[in-house]
């Protein structure tokens, strides 16, 4: 198997606000330049859920001509009741048929996830079979491939300031894709960046599984709330091999005087893959 690969991440587009051309035409140049195997979009692609919003952000994304992983976030579903209840998901479908998709290839098997309730205002949610699915889709993937899995809502609290809570019963729902064999959790909703390895969160024990976990929250593309601090704008490139997997973040820098904006990276992590650490002592 050819490593590593890479896969980005996009999450929150939340089209329908601002419209930035250079944005977008700048991140088909990265996708080129960085060659992702698969791109994935972590919900919100839309402010409103109008079908001209997801048809637009629909046609972005496939312009990034690789294959996609696309899942709705809670901005994805009508405001107000009934539709709320009875369309809930009508127009993300209209451009994406599956809720929760799942990509496989020989080097990555990806698991969309939809957390979105519509009884919630902000947060989400997963049950037990969501989770024991991605089980199932883990256990009959190829030996060695990525095992990633994509929802909207996080389950790690945000760097900075933020009112939205992390997703119901997010230790079990951790738990449960740990032991589904889960290598790498992403989501968005936050509109922060935040990566950490499980064990930085959670004390082993002699029972603990020791496959590295990397959960990963990206920051939000689009920026729905230009002046609100705490809301970055950016994105995620992961980049995977048999012992390791980084995490580069990306950030939006806006044209000064008459130059440009453009993507540039603003970190670089890395997390052990599989079983073994990065390093041991001695
Ligand atoms: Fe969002
Ligand atoms: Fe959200």
């Amino acid at each position: 198997m050819m490593w590593p690969v890479r896969v980005l991440q996009v999450s929150d587009l939340h089209t329908g606000t601002l419209e930035e051309p250079e944005v977008e035409e700048d991140l088909r140049r990265l996708v080129a330049e960085a060659d992702p195997e698969l791109v994935v979009a972590s919900g919100d692609l839309t402010h409103r859920n109008k079908p001209d919003q997801h048809a637009r952000a629909a046609g972005f994304l496939r312009s990034l001509e690789r294959p996609l992983l696309v899942i709705p976030g809670n901005h994805d579903i009508p405001v107000w009741p009934p539709a709320r209840f009875t369309a809930t998901f009508d127009a993300f479908r209209r451009e994406w048929p599956e809720t929760e998709p799942v990509y496989r290839s020989e080097r990555i098997v990806a698991c969309g996830l939809n957390s979105v309730r519509p009884w919630k205002h902000q947060g989400g949610a997963l049950r037990r079979d969501q989770i024991e699915g991605v089980g199932r889709t883990f256990a009959e993937s190829a030996a060695g491939a990525l095992r990633l899995v994509a929802l909207h809502h996080h389950l790690m609290g945000a760097p900075w300031r933020t009112r939205k809570l992390t997703i119901a019963n997010r230790s079990t729902v951790l738990g449960g894709l740990v032991d589904a064999g889960a290598d790498l959790i992403v989501s968005g909703h936050v509109h922060q960046s935040s990566v950490g390895e499980r064990r930085e969160f959670e004390v082993l024990t002699a029972a603990s599984r020791l496959h590295a976990t990397t959960v990963a929250i990206a920051p939000g593309l689009g920026q729905p709330r230009p002046k609100r601090r705490g809301e970055a704008r950016g994105l995620h490139l992961y980049e995977a091999d048999e012992r390791s997997l980084r995490v580069l973040t990306y950030a939006w820098a806006p044209a000064v005087g008459h130059g440009l904006g453009s993507w540039v990276q603003i970190a670089d992590r890395r997390f052990p893959r599989g079983e073994e650490p990065l390093a041991t002592v001695g």
